[in-house]
């Protein structure tokens, strides 16, 4: 999806983002009413997520729910691209995706893209760097707290020879003409990136039961085709679950990106260096001085800090009210909501942090190699 004002598409996510337009766009279904209802039930104490919109599109949930309800089961999946480090906006929707399964106790799957970054020419990542930043973000994601017994991490580089009799009936499905239009190859495109859908599909047809897929909405395209294919092979079209995009600390027209490191605030960031990135480069909605600020207040609307603490860091929704109001107001000032902000993420980054260190000596009981990989779905597979 390609506006004049934003860019949505599996390879960039840029400017003002308008989430219904690309429901309407990519013809998803909006997450309300009784089933957005139901899905904060199950949520519990997580339900903000969905009551705040951060959790807005839907494919299929109420078919998720169906067969959840009849005792059929269903099976997540989710991925990363090990391009570099990971950020805040890069690590939420793991955790989404353990609330989810915290919920419905269900397996997932997690697929490690090295050889989608390395095809990415843009990146010019060499195979090794794309090896070196897999091996890093497995570890940040084993640090998340899936089950172990219940999560599977792998990456497409060691998977693929094991998985590629599935693949192929995938790929021989997906025609040129279509994957132009979807991912919007061009003359210049390498061939490897044209076979790399079938590869981000193949995690959804690792169980005969229905997979949901929680992502960012730029990675729908590829479910799209997923949908068209997976029936024809005996499996069920993967139902998806959209997340927003975290805005950027500079502002939501920036682009949160590793060249520009005060855009984002990474993992392994240190408490000084969150706090500067946030007094010093956190977009304010508030006023030139404290005493505007006093008279008209601030608007939390385009305010990053706040938005922070709505998206994912003030799960209360009473305490949330509050700062809003108080913001607006002017009762609140800019560098009081830096303050709330700057406390929750270094909590945070310092849990994260502690449960990284733990997860070292667990990497093993979450990263599958192929071979186990397809122990795994070995009585399905060998039927498609
Ligand atoms: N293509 C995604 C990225 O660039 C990684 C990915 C693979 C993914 N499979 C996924 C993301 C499933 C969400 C859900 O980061």
């Amino acid at each position: 999806m390609v506006d004049k004002k934003f860019v949505v598409t599996p390879w960039e996510v840029t400017g003002e983002v308008d989430y219904e337009r690309l429901i309407r766009d990519f013809g998803t279904q909006p997450i309300a009413g009784p089933l957005a209802k139901r899905l904060e039930e199950i949520l519990g104490d997580s339900a903000y997520i969905v009551r705040r919109q951060v959790f807005f599109s839907h494919r299929d949930l109420n078919l998720v729910f169906e067969d959840y309800n009849k005792g059929k089961g269903f099976f997540l999946y989710t991925g990363r691209g090990p391009s570099g480090p990971m950020h805040i906006g890069h690590i939420l929707s793991f955790y989404f995706t353990k609330w989810l399964q915290d919920k419905f106790h269900a397996n997932v799957y997690i697929q490690m893209t090295d050889d989608e970054k390395f095809l990415e020419e843009k990146r010019s990542l060499t195979y090794e760097e794309t090896q070196k930043w897999a091996q890093d973000n497995i570890l940040e994601v084993a640090a998340v707290g899936f089950d172990p017994d219940k999560t599977f991490i792998f990456q497409d580089t060691e998977l693929v020879g094991h998985a590629y009799p599935l693949i192929l009936k995938i790929a021989r499905r997906v025609n040129y003409s279509t994957a132009k239009s979807v991912f919007g190859f061009t003359g210049e495109t390498n061939i490897g990136m044209s076979f790399y859908p079938a590869i981000q599909i193949i995690p959804s047809l690792f169980e005969k039961k229905r997979c949901l897929i929680p992502s960012g909405i730029d990675q729908d395209p590829y479910w799209r085709i997923q949908r068209d294919i997976a029936e024809p092979l005996g499996y069920h079209k993967a139902a998806a679950i959209h997340s927003k995009f975290l805005p950027p600390l500079t502002g939501i027209q920036d682009k949160m990106s590793s060249s520009k490191p005060e855009t984002a605030i990474y993992l392994n960031d240190d408490d000084k260096t969150v706090r500067n990135k946030i007094y010093r480069h956190a977009f304010s909605g508030g006023q030139a001085s404290v005493e505007e600020h006093r008279k008209l207040g601030g608007n939390p609307d385009i305010d990053v800090p706040f938005q922070w603490l709505y998206m994912f860091f003030e799960p209360n929704d009473k305490r949330i009210e509050e700062i809003r109001s108080e913001y607006k107001s002017g009762q609140m000032l800019t560098g009081d909501l830096k303050d709330l902000l700057v406390e929750k993420v270094t909590k945070f980054l310092g849990e994260h942090r502690e449960r990284r260190e733990k997860a070292k000596a667990q990497v093993h009981l979450f990263k599958k190699d192929g071979a186990l990989a397809r122990e795994m779905w070995k009585r399905d597979f060998s039927k498609s």
